[in-house]
């Protein structure tokens, strides 16, 4: 970047991930090391919208890199997907002397980054959503400490299931991805696991299965349900119907979303909020920073937005071999 074009700005949109604000950390400093100006930008694409955009300095980002949520706050914004909004928000970055952003979220947030480079306004996003969903990348941030916090309530009913001699079914989160619950529920040892990538029988997949597995001893059983399977309480009801067996329904909801991220997640969010800015700084932009192989790499939006999810088949089938 030239003397002119020193200014960039960060925001994060969409569903809150923990390490989102190691993220936003991670940029500030990158930029600030670079001589670049920094702002943060509130409640994702609305502050560019009203304006509500703060200069950020070495120390607005202390002590943040341990803490859920994010400062900048997040929003999934109407206005904002319109063609008037993406002007709108354009014009206000160019305003500032903005020639950058960063953008923090999912999907949605990148079709929004998409359409603001299109305006004329480099930017890169950055994969932040608990889900795992972006398809160009094989780690989104906030993934690992969802897991772990749906792990840690898991364990916890297994607790009374195991108490009572019954069977839980806890529904987590991910609407069209079923990898929280797909590793969630080999982590826990569930005796069934149902994501929306493949077919579920309730009958073949979790009846017989319970049934085939008490008859071999066990008494208590734990089935996790991706959010994108739904209808939790239902197959509660239905289990106890087919197998006579005192069932519990409990849907974790979001508490996945908060909590101090783990180490997995900070260090993913730094490394990935560097890269974003070393992009930046080099005039590249209309970019996705991604995980693959294991290395910081970047993808076009577009191209990025059009790739499709391949989901782990072989950690599918060993989840399905292990659980008897
Ligand atoms: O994308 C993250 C996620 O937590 C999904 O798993 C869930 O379907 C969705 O966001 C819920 O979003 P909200 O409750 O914020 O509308």
């Amino acid at each position: 970047m030239n003397n002119e074009n020193n200014c960039i700005a960060v925001l994060t949109s969409g569903g809150d991930a923990p390490g989102m604000n190691a993220a936003v950390r991670a940029v500030v400093r990158s930029a600030i090391n670079r001589n670049l100006k920094v702002y943060g930008v509130k409640r994702g694409y609305n502050g560019l919208l009203n304006g509500d955009v703060v200069e950020m300095n070495l120390r607005s980002v202390s002590d943040i890199i341990n803490r859920g949520g994010t400062i900048l706050y997040t929003a999934r914004s109407e206005e904002y997907n319109t063609p008037a909004g993406v002007k709108k928000a354009a014009d206000y970055c160019r305003s500032l002397g903005v020639r950058g952003v960063v953008v923090i979220g999912g999907d949605g947030s990148f079709r929004g980054a998409r359409d603001l480079s299109g305006a004329g306004i480099p930017c890169v996003g950055i994969p932040g959503t608990i889900d795992n969903d972006i398809a160009c990348s094989e780690y989104t941030i906030g993934f690992d400490t969802a897991m772990n916090t749906a792990l840690e309530m898991v364990d916890r009913i297994r607790d009374t299931a195991q108490s009572h001699d019954r069977c839980s079914v806890v529904e987590v989160m991910g609407r069209r991805c079923g990898d929280i619950a797909l590793q969630t529920g080999i982590a826990c040892g569930a005796t069934s696991i149902l994501v929306p990538e493949k077919p579920h029988d309730i009958d073949t997949m979790v009846v017989d299965k319970i049934l085939n597995t008490k008859a071999t001893g066990k008494k208590h059983f734990i089935v996790v349900v991706a959010e994108g399977v739904g209808g939790t309480n239902e197959i509660a009801k239905y289990i106890e119907e087919k197998t006579g067996i005192e069932s519990r329904a409990t849907v974790l909801g979001h508490v996945q979303r908060g909590g101090c991220p783990t180490l997995r997640d900070r260090v993913m969010a730094s490394a990935m909020g560097h890269h974003a800015v070393e992009l930046l700084y080099n005039n590249i932009g209309n970019r996705v920073c991604a995980l693959q192989g294991g290395k910081i790499v970047d993808f076009d939006i577009t191209e990025a937005l059009n790739m499709k999810r391949v989901f782990d088949e072989e950690l599918y089938n060993i989840a399905m071999d292990v659980s008897i």
